[in-house]
């Protein structure tokens, strides 16, 4: 469903967004009246306040509580303001002073996952997979411009009429894209893909039944075996979510480099190096691509190379690179289905210039990528692995593939997409290359028709934690008492 549809069929106002944000932002005139009055005055008083930079956050915040009861004390004398209305008063000068004005609210819910402002006065949000529209407004475009500049500023962006757009990473790993007129014809639009705190981990996937105890351990046990995959999905499906939780499995003792076009992925493996490419400068050079990181990597004595995501000429380096002894790496591309993931890749290999025999691409494909995970975002807004395909060789010019796990869903019912995970009955082939690893998964878990187990399933068996202290202590971290559980016996 395109986003257009999803906003005309699930704009319904959630009742909470509502009550909330009713009370923060829908306010009477006089009150935002008030508020840009004394917004006005404490800007004044800054600028001629040159001390104030030496203050710290929290000292700064009291004083603009101080400076603000003492305005309406002694210059707003008959606005009558209740006791309530003037503590949102005081909070929202402050956020609008030090925060990201009428956004902080949402980005402070954390069961907020996206935000997408459409101009000042629509902002929508994502919760639970569905959208909502709420009732945040700003005052006019400017407003909402000046907080756009102020987050991309704060990340060492910029944004104006010469670069209109930008793609930037806030400090909570948080993304954020930006585009303001004259590109964006309405206003300044905004769109932030909130991080999820504890997506970076196959349990999480598995109590929010995006895979099932069979897939977690196959997949667990895929990556420690050093097969190459290639997740596939469409935009938001939870590629980059789910590339973050099977790198969870990769043994701590290897050296990991991930190349991203934004670093979104959160490794908590000791021994890492992130790159990051780097868009061209306004004179037009400067610009580091991806291919450039992927040939760089390979003369980094890698164990591993995770490419965020395959959008062009790398595609080709790095099937070469997972030709070349640099098994295990893992990637993330768009597309529909596995094999529409392999033709993208096949194209993809195109771009690099390098002009290679169409059936020589191909096989390179055949030989470098073990498996394809296809992710995809369901009717209810839950994210399920859809399939998972090992590739078996070339047969002709066709590369050959075999499915071994598929999501069957039964029905739609109370909103909620029915169904479950199934084993194809085929018996993949990757299970000898476990065997010389000393590494192993459950032949059972193959048969056809077995039907998948999930963490609140009645013999759910969670051992993926086993290998790994560090997701261990995270767990425990969260005190998540089903896990702990588990983890014990
Ligand atoms: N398995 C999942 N279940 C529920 N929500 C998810 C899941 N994976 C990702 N999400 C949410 O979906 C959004 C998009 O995820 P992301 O991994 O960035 O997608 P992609 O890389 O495919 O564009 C994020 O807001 C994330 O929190
Ligand atoms: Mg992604």
């Amino acid at each position: 469903m395109s986003l257009k549809d999803r906003l005309n069929t699930k704009s319904q106002i959630m009742p909470k967004i509502e009550a909330e944000t009713t009370m923060a932002h829908a306010a009477t005139g006089d009150f935002l009246n008030l508020k840009e009055q004394l917004h006005v005055l404490l800007v004044e008083k800054v600028n001629s306040t040159p001390t104030w930079i030496n203050y710290d956050d929290e000292q700064q915040k009291e004083l603009i509580k101080q400076f603000v009861e003492s305005q309406l004390i002694n210059n707003f004398k008959n606005v009558p303001l209740n006791k309530f209305e003037k503590d949102r008063l005081i909070k929202e000068i402050i956020q609008e002073a030090k925060g990201y004005g009428p956004l902080d609210p949402l980005l402070e819910d954390p069961t907020i996952s996206d935000i997408l402002v459409n101009g000042a006065k629509d902002v929508f949000v994502e919760k639970n997979g569905k959208l909502y529209k709420t009732n945040v407004t700003f005052k006019d475009n400017q407003h909402l411009r000046n907080i756009i500049e102020r987050i991309v500023s704060k990340v060492g962006r910029r944004i104006d009429e010469k670069s209109p757009m930008v793609d930037a990473r806030l400090a909570d790993g948080s993304r954020v894209n930006a585009i303001i007129p004259p590109l964006a014809i309405d206003g300044p639009s905004l769109s932030i893909r909130k991080f999820k705190q504890d997506a970076g981990n196959l349990e999480s996937l598995l109590k929010w039944g995006t895979l099932s105890n069979e897939i977690a351990q196959t997949l667990s046990m895929a990556v420690k075996a050093k097969l190459n995959i290639v997740i596939s999905g469409g935009t938001g499906a939870g590629k980059t979510t789910l590339l973050n939780s099977l790198s969870s499995q990769i043994p701590n003792d290897e050296r990991i480099i991930t190349i991203e076009d934004s670093a979104e992925l959160s490794l908590q493996q000791e021994h890492i190096v992130r790159l990051e490419t780097r868009i061209a400068n306004i004179e037009g050079t400067g610009q580091i691509a991806a291919r450039d990181l992927v040939i760089n990597a390979l003369r980094m004595r890698p164990d591993r190379i995770i490419v965020g995501e395959c959008r062009g000429a790398e595609t080709l380096d790095m099937l070469q690179a997972m030709n070349t002894g640099h098994d295990g790496s893992l990637t993330t591309l768009h597309a529909n289905s596995p094999r529409d993931a392999l033709s993208r890749l096949e194209t993809m290999a195109m771009y690099s210039g390098i002009d290679l025999p169409e059936k020589n691409i191909k096989s390179q494909i055949a030989s470098a990528v073990n498996l394809i995970i296809q992710i995809s975002r369901m009717q209810d807004g839950t994210r399920k692995i859809t399939s998972i395909s090992e590739i078996t060789g070339m047969e002709g010019n066709v590369i050959s593939m075999q499915e071994i796990f598929v999501f069957e869903q039964t029905g739609f019912e109370n909103s909620k997409v029915q169904g479950h995970h199934v084993s194809t009955g085929i018996r993949p082939k990757f299970v000898d290359k476990l065997k010389e690893k000393s590494l192993s998964i459950p032949l059972e878990y193959f048969n056809k028709e077995r039907k998948h187990t999930y963490i609140n399933g009645a013999n759910a068996d969670i051992k993926l934690t086993e290998q790994s202290s560090v997701i261990k202590s995270r767990l425990i971290n969260r005190n998540d008492n089903i896990f702990n559980q588990r983890l014990q016996k």
